[in-house]
């Protein structure tokens, strides 16, 4: 049988390598943007079917196929922020995330603010076996990669070679597991790998960040090449490390641990949102999360910067607490001014979450989503993630105690 001349193995053959590429999953389309900008989007790009509801915070924006590549144009360019909006696909979804955002306001979930520092030994102990040339060596890996996309054979195959490496880390170890986190939506997991706890197992003490990349220009995102090396190979690199010297060491955690790689975080925070929905609705005991998002590039004069948006306040308070007593270098707050990280989709869910990142907002590193982000614009070392992963360290031995 033909269609209009093309033979039916033709079509199949097209069919094929479309879904290889992820077209056969549709993209976002809703989303959900700060009010403060809806009104502008709605002009600019003609979105008059649009329907605005939603918290006071946030409006829900109804977009076209192609409709999302312009507006994260017209975020970083005009409106000189990253991206600027979560993805959704449908309207559901897109007003249930507004109206978390009213819950993130009266901030539902307390973080135990009753915090005390307890195992100064221990920590001490272990912020020495942390290693530059280990997280080195493990961006280098991952910018091998052609790119980390969520939608490129690629995306999925640095997925693999990770869960590996976190499963060598963790070898004859009988309370330790790595496991992909498979979404519906799309075909590149998220990786999480689990310490158990062995007095309160079901309490989670959680650090994350993304593995996937994006570069190019508005199309063909999936084959352009992104090395990621800060965004976000470091914030992996500096968790694998931390990772490395706890499951050397003969520490055994009371809470359990969870290091989590995100996928697609670049086109939405669509992995977390995944998993976080998913812990919400398990009713999982979230202890708190701690996510890392370019962590070794030195972009201002402090050495760590908390988020203070999307963030939560007494967690924050610890964090500080914890550089100050443990990592002992300068830091300082940044603003990202919108959800630019997978702690957003934490904290939308009601659960403690922060984000520790490299710079300020506005020095930040220029050659992210590029071809330009390797290890040598990170300055080719990784002395600014060896900070991170010592507070990584401290975080995961003062929250989940022995
Ligand atoms: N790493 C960035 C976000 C970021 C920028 C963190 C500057 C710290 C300082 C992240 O990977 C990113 O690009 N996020 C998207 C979010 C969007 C798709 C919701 C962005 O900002 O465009
Ligand atoms: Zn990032």
């Amino acid at each position: 049988m033909s269609l209009g001349g093309m033979s039916m193995s033709a079509m199949l053959f097209i069919l094929m390598i479309g879904s290889a590429f992820g077209s056969t999953f549709s993209s976002p389309r809703w989303i959900t943007v700060d009010k403060d900008v809806a009104g502008e989007l709605i002009e600019r790009f003609g979105l008059a079917q649009s329907l605005t509801s939603a918290t006071d915070d946030v409006t829900v924006l109804e977009v076209g196929k192609g409709d999302l590549a312009k507006i994260s144009h017209f975020m970083h360019s005009e409106k000189k922020r990253c991206g600027g909006y979560q993805g959704h696909y449908s309207q559901e979804e897109a007003v249930e995330a507004a109206h978390s955002e009213d819950l993130r306001a009266l901030s539902q979930v307390a973080f135990d603010s009753s915090f005390f520092l307890s195992s100064a030994s221990r920590v001490e102990t272990l912020l020495k076996e942390v290693k530059e040339s280990e997280i080195t060596d493990t961006i280098v890996e991952m910018t091998a990669f052609h790119n980390r996309h969520y939608q490129a054979p690629t995306g999925i195959k640095s997925m693999e070679w990770l869960k590996k490496k976190w499963e060598n880390l963790g070898k004859g170890r009988a309370d330790y597991k790595v496991e992909f986190f498979k979404h519906a939506r799309f075909n590149q997991p998220s990786v999480i790998a689990t310490i158990k706890g062995s007095q309160s197992p079901e309490e989670v003490v959680i650090i994350g960040g993304h593995a996937d990349s994006i570069g190019g220009g508005f199309w063909g995102r999936h084959k352009a090449k992104a090395p990621g090396a800060d965004d976000n190979a470091s914030g992996i690199a500096t968790i694998t490390e931390a990772m490395r010297v706890l499951l050397a060491s003969d520490f055994k955690p009371k809470k359990s641990i969870m290091f989590m790689a995100y996928a697609a975080e670049e086109v939405g925070l669509l992995g977390s949102k995944d998993i976080a929905a998913e812990f919400a609705r398990k009713k999982q005991k979230v202890v708190s999360v701690i996510q890392y998002d370019m962590v070794n590039y030195k972009g201002g004069d402090k050495s760590i910067y908390l988020a203070t948006d999307y963030s939560n306040a007494d967690l924050r308070t610890f964090m500080g607490k914890l550089i100050e007593t443990y990592v002992k270098v300068p830091w300082g707050y940044m603003k990202c001014g919108y959800g630019c990280s997978d702690h957003a989709s934490w904290t939308n869910k009601g659960f403690p979450a922060m984000m520790a990142t490299e710079s300020t907002f506005n020095a930040m590193n220029k050659a992210i989503h590029s071809s330009r982000d390797t290890l040598s614009a990170s300055g080719g070392d990784s002395k600014h993630a060896v900070n991170f992963a010592k507070l990584a360290l401290a975080y995961l031995i003062e929250s989940a105690k022995e």
